[in-house]
Protein backbone atom coordinates (compact mmCIF):
# COMPACT_ATOMS: atom_id res chain seq x y z
CA UNK A 1 0.00 0.00 0.00
CA UNK A 2 1.26 3.45 -1.28
CA UNK A 3 1.50 6.17 1.58
CA UNK A 4 2.03 9.42 1.54
CA UNK A 5 4.12 11.99 3.79
CA UNK A 6 1.66 11.78 6.59
CA UNK A 7 1.64 7.77 6.66
CA UNK A 8 -1.71 8.11 4.75
CA UNK A 9 -2.91 5.62 2.35
CA UNK A 10 -2.76 7.43 -1.23
CA UNK A 11 -5.69 6.25 -3.11
CA UNK A 12 -8.06 6.05 0.31
CA UNK A 13 -6.60 9.68 1.14
CA UNK A 14 -7.87 10.51 -2.04
CA UNK A 15 -11.55 9.33 -1.69
CA UNK A 16 -11.71 11.14 1.76
CA UNK A 17 -10.44 14.41 -0.22
CA UNK A 18 -13.37 13.69 -2.42
CA UNK A 19 -15.64 13.65 0.19
CA UNK A 20 -14.58 16.26 1.85
CA UNK A 21 -15.03 18.60 -1.18
CA UNK A 22 -18.47 17.73 -0.82
CA UNK A 23 -19.30 18.04 2.95
CA UNK A 24 -17.40 21.91 2.47
CA UNK A 25 -19.91 22.63 -0.46
CA UNK A 26 -23.11 21.33 1.55
CA UNK A 27 -21.29 23.50 4.07
CA UNK A 28 -21.27 26.75 2.17
CA UNK A 29 -25.25 26.17 1.19
CA UNK A 30 -25.71 26.09 4.92
CA UNK A 31 -23.45 29.09 5.38
CA UNK A 32 -25.84 30.65 2.42
CA UNK A 33 -28.69 29.98 4.36
CA UNK A 34 -27.75 31.14 7.95
CA UNK A 35 -27.28 34.43 6.14
CA UNK A 36 -30.33 34.50 4.39
CA UNK A 37 -32.78 33.81 7.73
CA UNK A 38 -30.13 36.14 9.75
CA UNK A 39 -30.75 38.97 7.06
CA UNK A 40 -34.84 38.45 6.58
CA UNK A 41 -36.19 37.08 9.82
CA UNK A 42 -38.85 39.05 11.07
CA UNK A 43 -41.37 38.78 14.00
CA UNK A 44 -41.18 39.55 18.06
CA UNK A 45 -38.16 37.20 18.09
CA UNK A 46 -36.23 39.31 15.66
CA UNK A 47 -33.51 40.36 18.84
CA UNK A 48 -32.88 37.04 19.88
CA UNK A 49 -32.72 34.80 16.14
CA UNK A 50 -31.02 37.69 14.68
CA UNK A 51 -27.98 37.23 16.79
CA UNK A 52 -28.23 33.02 17.33
CA UNK A 53 -28.28 33.29 13.28
CA UNK A 54 -24.82 35.20 13.02
CA UNK A 55 -23.63 32.98 15.45
CA UNK A 56 -24.16 29.89 13.71
CA UNK A 57 -22.82 31.35 10.25
CA UNK A 58 -19.93 32.43 12.50
CA UNK A 59 -19.00 28.63 13.42
CA UNK A 60 -19.81 27.25 10.38
CA UNK A 61 -17.23 30.00 8.36
CA UNK A 62 -14.50 28.30 11.29
CA UNK A 63 -15.65 24.67 9.99
CA UNK A 64 -15.59 25.77 6.16
CA UNK A 65 -12.20 26.85 6.73
CA UNK A 66 -11.25 23.61 8.88
CA UNK A 67 -12.48 21.45 6.07
CA UNK A 68 -11.01 23.39 3.29
CA UNK A 69 -7.27 22.97 5.02
CA UNK A 70 -8.19 19.42 6.13
CA UNK A 71 -8.31 18.68 2.29
CA UNK A 72 -5.36 20.75 1.59
CA UNK A 73 -3.34 19.07 4.76
CA UNK A 74 -4.02 15.22 3.32
CA UNK A 75 -2.75 16.51 -0.69
CA UNK A 76 -5.95 17.49 -2.25
CA UNK A 77 -7.18 21.02 -3.42
CA UNK A 78 -10.08 22.58 -2.07
CA UNK A 79 -13.53 23.59 -3.91
CA UNK A 80 -14.02 27.39 -4.13
CA UNK A 81 -16.28 27.98 -6.90
CA UNK A 82 -20.00 28.34 -6.67
CA UNK A 83 -20.27 26.34 -9.68
CA UNK A 84 -18.59 23.40 -7.78
CA UNK A 85 -20.23 23.90 -4.78
CA UNK A 86 -23.53 23.95 -6.55
CA UNK A 87 -22.99 20.21 -8.16
CA UNK A 88 -22.11 18.44 -4.89
CA UNK A 89 -25.03 20.81 -3.18
CA UNK A 90 -27.82 17.92 -1.29
CA UNK A 91 -28.97 20.41 1.01
CA UNK A 92 -32.45 22.44 0.40
CA UNK A 93 -31.76 26.11 -0.56
CA UNK A 94 -33.33 28.60 1.63
CA UNK A 95 -34.92 31.30 -0.04
CA UNK A 96 -36.50 34.50 1.45
CA UNK A 97 -37.25 32.97 4.58
CA UNK A 98 -38.69 35.58 7.30
CA UNK A 99 -40.90 33.22 9.56
CA UNK A 100 -38.98 31.95 12.49
CA UNK A 101 -40.61 28.34 12.89
CA UNK A 102 -39.74 27.74 9.02
CA UNK A 103 -36.09 29.20 9.72
CA UNK A 104 -35.16 26.94 12.68
CA UNK A 105 -36.80 24.00 10.23
CA UNK A 106 -34.12 24.99 7.71
CA UNK A 107 -31.24 24.74 9.94
CA UNK A 108 -32.49 21.61 11.47
CA UNK A 109 -32.90 19.42 8.10
CA UNK A 110 -29.50 21.15 7.11
CA UNK A 111 -27.36 20.15 9.99
CA UNK A 112 -29.27 16.67 9.48
CA UNK A 113 -28.10 16.44 6.00
CA UNK A 114 -24.53 17.64 6.94
CA UNK A 115 -24.35 15.07 9.73
CA UNK A 116 -24.91 11.98 7.49
CA UNK A 117 -22.20 12.77 4.97
CA UNK A 118 -19.91 13.76 8.37
CA UNK A 119 -21.10 10.16 9.38
CA UNK A 120 -20.10 8.84 5.79
CA UNK A 121 -16.65 10.61 5.80
CA UNK A 122 -16.08 9.10 9.24
CA UNK A 123 -16.95 5.56 8.18
CA UNK A 124 -13.61 5.85 5.51
CA UNK A 125 -11.17 8.07 7.67
CA UNK A 126 -12.00 5.40 10.13
CA UNK A 127 -10.91 2.70 8.25
CA UNK A 128 -7.42 3.86 7.27
CA UNK A 129 -6.68 5.42 10.83
CA UNK A 130 -6.69 8.95 9.61
CA UNK A 131 -7.26 10.38 12.80
CA UNK A 132 -7.10 13.86 11.74
CA UNK A 133 -9.85 13.84 10.21
CA UNK A 134 -11.54 11.52 12.51
CA UNK A 135 -11.59 13.96 15.31
CA UNK A 136 -12.75 17.06 13.23
CA UNK A 137 -15.64 14.85 12.26
CA UNK A 138 -16.20 13.69 15.57
CA UNK A 139 -16.35 17.26 16.51
CA UNK A 140 -18.89 18.28 14.14
CA UNK A 141 -21.08 15.65 14.70
CA UNK A 142 -20.87 16.04 18.54
CA UNK A 143 -21.50 19.65 18.10
CA UNK A 144 -24.08 20.13 15.01
CA UNK A 145 -26.35 16.75 17.25
CA UNK A 146 -26.50 19.37 20.38
CA UNK A 147 -27.59 22.35 18.17
CA UNK A 148 -30.28 20.04 16.69
CA UNK A 149 -30.92 19.02 20.14
CA UNK A 150 -31.81 22.45 21.03
CA UNK A 151 -33.80 23.83 18.08
CA UNK A 152 -35.74 20.97 18.40
CA UNK A 153 -36.37 21.73 21.84
CA UNK A 154 -36.94 25.63 20.62
CA UNK A 155 -39.74 23.57 18.02
CA UNK A 156 -40.88 21.72 21.09
CA UNK A 157 -40.24 18.84 19.15
CA UNK A 158 -39.06 15.03 20.16
CA UNK A 159 -36.13 13.14 18.61
FE1 LIG B 1 -25.44 41.06 10.35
Amino acid sequence: MKTNILGLPVKESELIVTDLNILLSNYQTYYQNLRGIHWNIRGKRFFDLHVKFEELYTDSQVKIDLIAERVLTIGGIPLHTFEDYMKNNQLTVGKNISIDEIAIRLIVDSLSSLLKIERSILDKSAAINDEGTNSMMSDFIKEQEKTVWMMRAWLEESL
